[in-house]
């Protein structure tokens, strides 16, 4: 989704704007532009992806000291030119660049135009800009005309203006949930993002800004105060992400080399609270007290996409290990729904970026109604990350490919420490289990790297038979039930081939009609205590001469001889299993969309964070 860059201080501000905004393209984008002060205002706008803008850039540069930038994903007038960022008005004083929707920006466009104010585009983002220019016109500051013209939007909001009227400044603000507003600092510099890859090779100190929060960035001076004006001191975090980790290296793609990455970051997650010695699990920032942990009447888990798909064999574990009722809801119905929360629920959030508008509302409503917030999120700082009373980090590393693939085995990961964490807390763990839990969290990386090892399966040879159907069916039962939805999810993000996932003993009520020829299924079928079931799913799709592809144990002679091919996986612990049942199914979306010479990293239509309703 949009993301916002910026720059004041010695150097060719341009330049390290594009570069930043480069880092953001993974977020998906359709139009790009940057504004830029020398002397005067200038701006360069491009439909399309960023080497437009850079042909632009190329034909007719831009120079100077303070520039802003943007990548926008449209969601008022189309992706063309005139309708990307940063927006100027008509005098050319002004520029703006914004995440998130003007609600009212109709009523203030009227408004505008009969002052006289000419408008270009069909954004909402533009009536920001004459507001402000409004506010010049009228004698104020810069900061002032800002503010006044803020305080009259409303929606959600992340926003960055530059000014000839105040050449080595850039204003910011944050209003609500429309993404994330860092301020990295540096020597005698400074820099902004809306997200710390754009900015994570010049500085690893972070301010991230609050609701309501506003930060004057000059090169030698950053100051924050609240919309209504009073002045905030805000500290400094530093990011632990290395700037090598945030680029490619030797891999063709982003999402390859996350996939490739897991055995790492599933270390990562483990390392520090899962000990060993007393086969207890800690975590640095979530700790109960027994009386805590048996009062919890019910965890709520609210998520989307691929975090709720990962929340539902959080249910599957944490119910049996920790003898607690979970419910798992898409955060974008929870709050519309007037759900029943009290005081002693939980309100579980997993969001990757912290920053997904759906979630952040579903624990603003979880909040209101007296229940806990926790969350397990990747992105520290991140506003899920800020607004919980406890949270879990990922520890994944930042995570490029839209696809996502580590943060879902790392989410996985700790919610299997989670439920042996309650376990242990509420007695519902005999300590036998709680030996054979932490035995079977320890293998884990061991087990991701096997799966991962060079020839242990041919995904390219499958997917090169396949790469080409329309249609794709993904069974499994148990906690291979949510891996079925996220190997369907993977498939279609990224190949853009309709695939869906089912629990298998629904395919006899309904997909059962769809199964030919033609059809490819992905039978997830290792040996748990559902595996004879799936056996005799699989049996139903061979007879009506479906393609069975089979994703089993090592050594499962049964299933192969009744499989079209077989994808193999080590024997794993029952619990553990969807960590890396997943990993072949990632590959295997992965050589597809690589057959068909789909855009891996940014699938179309597609963003990073959803910071839009
Ligand atoms: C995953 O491949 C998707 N791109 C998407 O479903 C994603 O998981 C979802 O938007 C939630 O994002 P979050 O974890 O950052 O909240």
């Amino acid at each position: 989704m949009c993301g916002i860059v910026g720059y004041v201080g010695p150097k060719a501000a341009p330049t390290i704007v594009f570069d930043g905004l480069k880092k953001l393209e993974y977020r998906g984008y359709d139009s790009a532009g940057i504004a830029s002060i020398n002397g005067t205002l200038e701006l360069r706008r491009a439909e399309g992806k960023l080497f437009n803008l850079a042909n632009k850039l190329h034909e007719s540069p831009l120079v100077g000291q303070t520039a802003i930038g943007h990548t926008r994903w449209a969601t008022h007038g189309a992706p063309i030119e005139r309708n990307a960022h940063p927006h100027a008005d008509e005098r050319h004083h002004v520029a703006v660049v914004q995440n998130g929707i003007v609600e009212n920006f109709i009523d203030l466009r009227t408004k505008l135009q009969a002052q006289g104010h000419v408008f270009v585009s069909d954004t909402d983002t533009e009536v920001i800009t004459h507001l402000i220019d409004q506010g010049l016109l009228d004698g104020h500051t810069l900061l002032e005309a800002c503010r006044l013209a803020f305080a009259q939007l409303k929606g959600a909001h992340a926003i960055a203006v530059v000014s000839q009227s105040a050449p080595d400044t850039i204003i910011a603000v944050r209003i609500g949930n429309a993404g994330g507003v860092i301020v990295g600092l540096g020597e005698e510099e400074n820099y902004l993002a809306s997200d710390i890859p754009a900015i994570l090779e010049h500085t690893q100190r972070m301010v991230y800004l609050e609701d309501r929060e506003m930060a004057v960035i000059m090169p030698k001076s950053v100051t924050y105060q609240t919309l209504a004006g009073q002045t905030v001191s805000k500290t400094a975090v530093t990011i632990g992400w290395d700037p090598v980790s945030a680029a490619k290296g030797p891999y063709r793609h982003f999402m390859q080399k996350e996939i490739y990455e897991q055995p790492q970051s599933i270390q990562n997650t483990l390392r520090g609270r899962v000990d060993f010695l007393k086969n207890k699990i800690e975590f640095e920032a979530l700790s109960l007290t027994h009386e805590e942990a048996k009062n919890i009447r019910r965890i709520i888990i609210v998520a989307c996409g691929t975090s709720a798909y990962a929340g539902l064999v959080g249910k599957f574990v944490i119910e049996q290990l920790a003898r607690v009722s979970v419910q798992v809801d898409y955060a974008s119905e929870f709050r519309y729904r007037d759900p029943l929360v009290d005081e002693q629920t939980i309100i579980l959030a997993i969001t990757q970026s912290g920053e997904t508008v759906d979630t952040l509302a579903a624990m603003e409503e979880g909040k209101k109604k007296g229940a806990k917030l926790w969350s397990i999120v990747n992105v520290q700082g991140s506003m899920a990350h800020r607004i919980s009373d406890g949270s879990i980090l990922m520890r994944s590393g930042p995570e490029i490919g839209v696809a996502s693939t580590k943060a879902f085995t790392t989410t996985i990961t700790d919610l299997v420490m989670l439920g042996v964490y309650l376990g242990q807390l509420r007695g519902t763990l005999s300590p036998e289990k709680q030996v054979e839990m932490i035995k079977a969290l320890a293998h884990l990386p061991e087990l991701a790297g096997e799966v991962l090892a060079e020839g242990y399966n041919d995904y390219d040879h499958i997917a090169n038979l396949y790469h080409q159907y329309t249609d794709f069916l993904y069974l499994g039962r148990g906690s291979n039930y949510p891996i079925a939805l996220e190997g369907a999810l993977k498939l279609k993000e990224i190949s853009y081939i309709h695939a869906e996932g089912y629990p298998a003993g629904e395919m006899k009520h309904g997909p059962i009609a769809l199964i030919d020829d033609k059809l490819p299924v992905v039978c997830i079928a290792t040996q748990d205590h559902v595996y004879d079931k799936m056996i005799s799913q699989i049996e139903q799709v061979r007879a009506r001469n479906g393609l069975v592809i089979s994703l089993i144990n090592e050594g499962d002679d049964a299933v192969a001889d009744k499989s079209d091919h077989v994808i193999r996986i080590p024997k794993v612990h029952p619990f553990t299993t969807p960590i890396i049942s997943v990993i072949p199914l990632q590959l295997l979306a992965y050589h597809i969309a690589v057959w068909r010479g789909a855009d891996v990293d940014q699938p179309r239509n597609l963003a990073k964070s959803v910071t839009v309703e």
